[in-house]
């Protein structure tokens, strides 16, 4: 069982949740704090399509509503063959509450890519630019 086999499924579990109705496109997401708790999120869309939030921004959300702080991984799964990489939205939002974090990408057939978010945002703006 590898460490991440838990925040997989958790963000597959998250995933039926998905209020994807405009697109179809269901995604789950699972944000681990470095004190074990894991926080799942999915996206939510609305009539205006640009309103919607990702689900990886719905998990750092309620994550950080909760009062946690520091984070160890990332989980996103969706039910593609080519697996599903955080959308640029989300990388500046997972750098920046998260840092170098792996992102677990999973599919519901079991593929797994794990990448660091240095090698997924390689260079990013942060409060260290301002
Ligand atoms: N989406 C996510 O929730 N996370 C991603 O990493 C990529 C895209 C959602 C947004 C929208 O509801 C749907 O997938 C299609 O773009």
């Amino acid at each position: 069982m590898s460490d991440y086999d838990t925040l997989i499924a958790m963000a597959k579990q998250a995933r039926e949740n998905a209020h994807a109705n405009f697109s179809n496109f269901k995604v789950g997401a699972a944000l681990r704090s470095a004190s074990g708790k894991i926080f799942g999120g999915c996206n939510v869309e609305n009539a205006t399509y640009g309103l919607t939030v990702c689900a990886e921004r719905i998990a750092i959300f309620k994550a950080i509503s909760e009062g946690e702080r520091r984070f160890d991984a990332i989980a996103v799964v969706t039910d593609t063959d080519a697996l599903t990489p955080p959308c640029g939205a989300c990388r500046q939002l997972i750098w920046e509450f998260c840092g170098d974090v792996p992102v677990v990408m999973a599919n519901l057939k079991g593929a797994i890519e794990v990448l660091r978010m240095r090698e997924l945002f390689p260079k990013p703006f942060d409060s260290s630019n301002l």
